[in-house]
């Protein structure tokens, strides 16, 4: 495994739509297996091929809804698709390709998401809260859209300064956490 280098905003392999995969071999799982050693680097949630620049239609999202005592773990998605969207939530979202960028996006409450596995097997996933936030923003990446052009509005340093401040430290961690995709 290696960690590969995130592309930034102004990166043109973060604005294309990217290919779908057809073949499920060593390439690919060397670039699944870099991305998760990458975003686990970046302390994120999320990560696209794109912002590794492959041009490709894979993505990792990290699960956090997950009972006390067990750890996130980690759902590869190949060409996903999301087939159910309901509800309706809007928060403070970031990216590892915007470092230090946030923005205000209304995503669904609830998805539903058909992939292939690394191995091109097809599966459903479902996600809430944060992971249906995390499912969204990972797939717009797959289309070339990055989340800065979903926000309704972009934190100033003023409103992130007083979002970290409100609480306590753990607000301040679950604010990292919770906001790079
Ligand atoms: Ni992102």
């Amino acid at each position: 495994m290696a960690l590969r280098n995130v592309l930034t905003d102004e990166n043109p392999a973060l604005h294309k739509v990217c290919r779908p995969y057809t073949e499920f071999g060593p390439r690919l799982h060397q670039l699944l297996d870099d991305m998760i050693e990458t975003l686990i680097d970046a302390d994120g949630v999320g990560i696209a091929a794109p912002q590794v620049g492959i041009i490709r239609r894979a993505c990792i999202v990290m699960e956090t809804n997950v009972a006390e005592g067990e750890e996130p773990y980690f759902i590869e998605l190949i060409n996903p698709e999301i087939v159910l969207a309901e509800g309706e939530q809007e928060g403070a979202e970031g990216c590892l390709s915007f470092p230090g960028r946030f923005g205000i996006v209304c995503r669904p409450e609830h998805v539903v998401v058909k992939a292939l596995d690394r191995n091109g097997e097809p599966f459903e996933v479902e996600g809430h809260g944060l992971t249906a936030r995390a499912f969204c923003h990972e797939i717009d990446h797959l289309d070339g859209v990055v989340f800065v052009e979903k926000a309704t509005h972009m934190l100033t340093d003023e409103e992130l300064a007083q979002l970290r401040g409100d609480d306590d430290e753990d607000a301040d961690e679950e604010l990292d956490g919770e906001t790079a995709e």
